[in-house]
C-alpha cells in the first residue's frame, strides 16, 4: 500500500477547512466564503459561509463556456419505450433555462419549493436544474408512492408549484401519474396553485384549467432565465426518506457544500475524469439519482445516463450491457438487487459475452448490504473491480468506500472498505464509548459531518436533533449497526431502527404498521423486514384482530394490502400478512419485532429474558411458516 488513502484522510479529519477548501477550487463561485466552515451552532454545521454561488451554473453553464458545449451531458435511454433523446451540455443549459424562465413567468423564484412527481425522463432533470437555476427548492418525490404520501410531502414543505408528467410506464402497466396528482392535491391542506404537466404520448391527462399547464405550451412561450446566485448555505433541496414513523423526514441539501462534496466525490471514490460517460442505474426519486444521475456528473463535466427500464424484463437481463456497451459507460452504479435479478434470469453471464465492454471499468453498488454471492458472481462475470460503497440519504455521498480515484485498497468481501475522507466514522455502545474491534455496535460519525451532508430537517431543527444527534453527544448516529476490523474496514449489518430495505429502497416498517392500524378489524400488529432472495428484505405484516371480527382470515389480509399500495404505494412491495392470536412482547409492552425477524429468517435466536410469555413463539414461527418463512 502507497499509502496516498491514509494520507488523504488524515488531513480531512485533522484539517477538515484545510482539505475542503482546496477541494472547492474545484466549484465557480460567484463570491467567496468568509468562513470554510462554521461549527459554532453544532449540530448546526455550515460550510463555505457567505459563499455566492449557482448549482446551475456549475452543472452546465461553466461547461458550455468551458469547451463542453458539444460534448453529450444527457442520455435518456428508455427501452420501456422503445426511445432514446441525447442532450449536449448546450442544449440541456437551453432547455433547462428555458424551463426556469416557465416556471419563473408563474411567480417561482429564490427560496420557493417545487416539488417534482416524474418518471424517469430527461424533464425530471431539466425541473431539478430549472429549480437549481432559480434557487428555488426542489423536493423530488418517487413515482412509486401513492398520493398519501405525496400529500404528506405537499404539507410538509407548502411548493409554489409542482412539475409532473401524465405517466410512468412500468413493464405491465402504465401508471397515470395525473389522477394521483390531483388526488394528492385534493388531500393537502396546503393549496397548490400551479402544476406543469409533461405530456407523454403514452397518456394524456386531463387539466385543470387555471391551474395544470402543459410543459410543452408553457416552454414555447417561454423566455431563458438566468442563474440567481445564491449563498452557499441556502437549500438545495429536499428529499423526503423514510424513518421510524409513517412521517417522513425531509433531508434539507445545501448548495455550496453539495457542489465541493460530489464533484470531489466523482474523481476521488469513483475515480472518473471529465468526459467520460457514467450511469447510475437508479431513479431520480432517491438520493443516488440526486447526487448521481443529475448532480455529481454533470457538475464534473461527465455525460450522465437516465435510464427509463428495469434490469431485467425491457427486454432481457442484457439491457445493463447493451446499455455500457452502446454509450461507452466507463463506471456503473447500481443496487445489488439489480444484480441479483439479472444473476437469476442470466445465471451463466451469457448475454454479457455478447457486448463490447472494453470501455467498462468500475461497477459500485450501494444501497443495501451486498452479499457476496452476488459480488463474486459480478466480479466473475465481468472482470471488473466490484465495489461496495456505503451511504445514505442523509450523507448525500459516500461514508465508506474504496476511494480508487486515491487509492485501491484491497476489496474485502461483506464490507464497503474505509470511512471516505470527511467522515470520522467510529462504532461506539449504547453510552457512546468506542467498542471492541470486532464488535458490534452503533455506526456513528464524528462531528462536524463533512460538506455535502444534511445541515438539518426541513423546517425541524429539533427532529434534527432528536433523529440523529441526542442519542450520541457529538456524533451523527447512522441508524446502522455493524463493526470496524483491524484494517478500520468497515461492516455494515443491519439498521437499528424500523427502516427496512426492500430492493435497494428506504422503506419504514412504522409506517406500515400505521396503515395496518387503521383497519377496523385489526386491534394490534407488527410490520418486520424478512430476507428475500430478490429484493434483499420484504416487509411482513402481523395482524391481531379485534375481538368478535369474524371475517375470513384471507379477507383481511387482502384488504390491508390493498391499504398499504394505496397509502403508501407499490413501491413498499407489501404483499404478505398473517393473522396471529397474539404479538410476542416484553413484560413493559415492546413487541419483540427482532425476535420475530430471526424466527422468520431461521437464524439463532435466544428466547429474550424480558419476554413477558415466550409461548407466544411458537405461534409465530407457525404463523410464519403458513407463509413460507421459519423453514415452512
Ligand atoms: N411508479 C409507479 N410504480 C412503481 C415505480 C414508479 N416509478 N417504481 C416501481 N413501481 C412499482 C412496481 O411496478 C412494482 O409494482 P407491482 O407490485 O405491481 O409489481 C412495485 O412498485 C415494486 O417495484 P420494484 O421495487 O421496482 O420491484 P420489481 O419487482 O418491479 O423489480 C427489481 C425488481 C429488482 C428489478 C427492481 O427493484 C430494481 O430494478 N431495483 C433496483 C433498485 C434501485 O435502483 N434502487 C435505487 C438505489 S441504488
Ligand atoms: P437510503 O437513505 O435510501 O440511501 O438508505 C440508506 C441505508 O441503506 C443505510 O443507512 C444502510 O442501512 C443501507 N445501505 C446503503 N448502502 C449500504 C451498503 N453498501 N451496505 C449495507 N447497507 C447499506
Amino acid at each position: 500500500m502507497s499509502g496516498e488513502f491514509d494520507e488523504a484522510y488524515r488531513c480531512s479529519i485533522e484539517d477538515p477547512e484545510g482539505f475542503w477548501a482546496e477541494a472547492a477550487q474545484g466549484i465557480d463561485w460567484i463570491e467567496p466564503w468568509d468562513q470554510v466552515l462554521d461549527d459554532s451552532k453544532s449540530p448546526f454545521t455550515r460550510w463555505f459561509v457567505g459563499a455566492k454561488v449557482n448549482t446551475c451554473w456549475n452543472a452546465l453553464d461553466r461547461h458550455v463556456e468551458g469547451g463542453r458545449a458539444d460534448q453529450l451531458a444527457l442520455i435518456h435511454d428508455s427501452p420501456i419505450t422503445g426511445s432514446q433523446t441525447k442532450f449536449t451540455f448546450r442544449e440541456l443549459r437551453d432547455a433547462v433555462a428555458l424551463f426556469a424562465g416557465a416556471l419563473a413567468a408563474r411567480g417561482v423564484g429564490k427560496g420557493d419549493r417545487v416539488i417534482v412527481y416524474m418518471p424517469m425522463v430527461p424533464e425530471a432533470a431539466i425541473a431539478m436544474l430549472a429549480c437549481a437555476r432559480l434557487g428555488a427548492v426542489h423536493s423530488v418525490v418517487f413515482g412509486g408512492f401513492a398520493a398519501n404520501e405525496l400529500a404528506v410531502r405537499i404539507d410538509d414543505c407548502q411548493p409554489k408549484a409542482i412539475v409532473s408528467a401524465s405517466c410512468g410506464i412500468e413493464p405491465t402497466r402504465i401508471i397515470e401519474y395525473k389522477p394521483l396528482l390531483d388526488g394528492a392535491i385534493e388531500m393537502a391542506k396546503h393549496k397548490v396553485g400551479t402544476c406543469m404537466v409533461l405530456q407523454r404520448p403514452q397518456c394524456a391527462a386531463t387539466m385543470v384549467e387555471g391551474r395544470d399547464h402543459d410543459w410543452a405550451e408553457a416552454v414555447a412561450t417561454a423566455e431563458p432565465a438566468d442563474c440567481v446566485p445564491v449563498l452557499a448555505t441556502d437549500p438545495l433541496y429536499i428529499l423526503y426518506t423514510s424513518g421510524t414513523t409513517g412521517r417522513p423526514k425531509g433531508v434539507m441539501r445545501d448548495n455550496g457544500g453539495h457542489l465541493v462534496a460530489l464533484n470531489w466525490s466523482m474523481k476521488n471514490v469513483y475515480g472518473v475524469e471529465p468526459g467520460e460517460v457514467y450511469w447510475a442505474a437508479s431513479d431520480v426519486g432517491w438520493v443516488v439519482g440526486h447526487s448521481y444521475i443529475v448532480y455529481a456528473p454533470l457538475i464534473h463535466g461527465n455525460t450522465t445516463i437516465l435510464f427509463e427500464g428495469k434490469p431485467v424484463g425491457t427486454p432481457d437481463a442484457g439491457v445493463f450491457w447493451r446499455i455500457i456497451a452502446e454509450h461507452g459507460v466507463t463506471t456503473l452504479f447500481t443496487a445489488p438487487t439489480a444484480f441479483r435479478a439479472i444473476k437469476k434470469e442470466d445465471p451463466d453471464g451469457k448475454l454479457i459475452g455478447q457486448y463490447d465492454l472494453s470501455k467498462f471499468r468500475t461497477l459500485f453498488l450501494a444501497g443495501e448490504r451486498s452479499d457476496p454471492d452476488t459480488l463474486v458472481w459480478a466480479e466473475t462475470k465481468l472482470k471488473v473491480p466490484v465495489i461496495d460503497h456505503w451511504w445514505q440519504t442523509e450523507s448525500g455521498w459516500p461514508m465508506a468506500a474504496n476511494c480508487i480515484g486515491i487509492e485501491r485498497l484491497p476489496i474485502k468481501h461483506g464490507s464497503p472498505t474505509r470511512a471516505v475522507p470527511g467522515y470520522d466514522v467510529q462504532v461506539v455502545d449504547d453510552a457512546c464509548r468506542p467498542i471492541k474491534r470486532g464488535d458490534i455496535g452503533s455506526i456513528v460519525v464524528k462531528l462536524p459531518l463533512p460538506p455535502g451532508c444534511l445541515p438539518t430537517l426541513w423546517n425541524a431543527d429539533q427532529r434534527f436533533i432528536d433523529a440523529y444527534m441526542a442519542d450520541f453527544p457529538g456524533f451523527y448516529k447512522t441508524g446502522d449497526a455493524g463493526f470496524m476490523d483491524d484494517d478500520n474496514y468497515v461492516y455494515v449489518m443491519t439498521r437499528t431502527d424500523d427502516v427496512i430495505n426492500v430492493a435497494g429502497h428506504r422503506l419504514s416498517t412504522g409506517g406500515m404498521e400505521e396503515v395496518l392500524s387503521a383497519h377496523p378489524d385489526v386491534a394490534e400488529c407488527a410490520v418486520i423486514g424478512v430476507n428475500d432472495q430478490m429484493k434483499g428484505q420484504v416487509p411482513v405484516g402481523f395482524l391481531v384482530l379485534k375481538a368478535g371480527v369474524n371475517k375470513p382470515h384471507e379477507e383481511i389480509v387482502a384488504e390491508v394490502v390493498k391499504l398499504v399500495r394505496e397509502r403508501i404505494g407499490p413501491v413498499a412491495a407489501f404483499k404478505l400478512a398473517t393473522v396471529v392470536p397474539r404479538l410476542p412482547k416484553t413484560r413493559s409492552g415492546k413487541i419483540l419485532r427482532g425476535t420475530m425477524q430471526k424466527i422468520a429468517n431461521v437464524e439463532e435466536h435466544k428466547v429474550p429474558a424480558t419476554i413477558d410469555d415466550p409461548g407466544v413463539l411458537p405461534e409465530i414461527a407457525e404463523a410464519l411458516k403458513g407463509i413460507g418463512y421459519a423453514g415452512g
